[in-house]
């Protein structure tokens, strides 16, 4: 077996889906379950490396040797990541990120009334995590983003690997039923930042996770 692969690397990981309260009892958020995230984790933590979790909203099992720091917010999910950014090697953001939050929190649950059949929120853009980790990495530490798309796929993931300074972006397409989110399955495409495409099967996100961790160790890592 091929243990160790990743001693002594130290990597943040990042899983589920943030969310965005708009009053006490209230939150915007996606379908995002952190089982992605979590595979990834548990093949990383198998591999050998040093693993920190960072968990959105999850229940899943936290896998065994792997530290945990839960967090609900995007917000949250940056202050999170930056506190501990500086002494990784590896960077993989996984979770899906709420592009926007609420403008204002409510401190009550928000009433209906009579005379509003209708309401609006105003929201407000949320940080772009990868981005700002982007800024800070130095040229031996990894940034890996995910890509969620229903159209355009590697269009966009081409687009997102560039913007955001990414080593590597798994792409998937998030419009097909039992892959993706939420779905035990997962169906990726590995794009590198020279153009190289590799698409997985259908396969278990375990599976999908493990063929991450040859690509960080064999490749990204040399
Ligand atoms: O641009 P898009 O949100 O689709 O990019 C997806 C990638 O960017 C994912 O890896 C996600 O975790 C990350 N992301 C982020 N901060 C955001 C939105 C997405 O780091 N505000």
């Amino acid at each position: 077996s091929r243990t160790a692969e990743l001693a002594g690397k130290k990597l943040l990981i990042s899983a589920g889906g943030t969310r965005e309260p708009l009053d006490p009892v209230r939150y915007l958020t996606n379908h995002s379950s952190g089982k992605m995230g979590f595979a990834i984790a548990e093949a990383a933590q198998a591999a050998g490396a040093d693993v920190t979790l960072i968990a959105a909203n999850t229940s899943l099992p936290v896998p065994d040797n792997v530290k945990v720091v839960r967090v609900q917010t995007a917000r949250e999910l940056l202050a999170a990541i930056k506190a501990r950014f500086s002494e990784a090697d590896a960077l993989i953001m996984a979770a899906a990120v709420a592009d926007y939050r609420p403008a204002n929190v409510a401190e009550q649950k928000i009433k209906k009334t009579a005379q509003n059949t209708t309401m609006t929120l105003e929201l407000v853009r949320n940080p772009d995590i990868l981005k700002e980790i982007g800024l800070l990495k130095k040229p031996d530490q990894l940034l890996i983003g995910f890509a969620a798309e229903t159209n355009d796929l590697i269009t966009n993931a081409e687009k997102k690997i560039k913007a955001k300074h990414l080593d590597l972006i798994v792409a998937n397409d998030v419009s097909q039923r039992g892959i993706g989110f939420n779905a035990d399955n997962n169906q990726v495409t590995f794009l590198f930042k020279n153009g190289e495409q590799q698409k997985t099967a259908i396969e278990s996100k375990q599976r999908v996770a493990k063929q991450l961790i040859e690509i960080l160790s064999h490749r990204l890592f040399n």
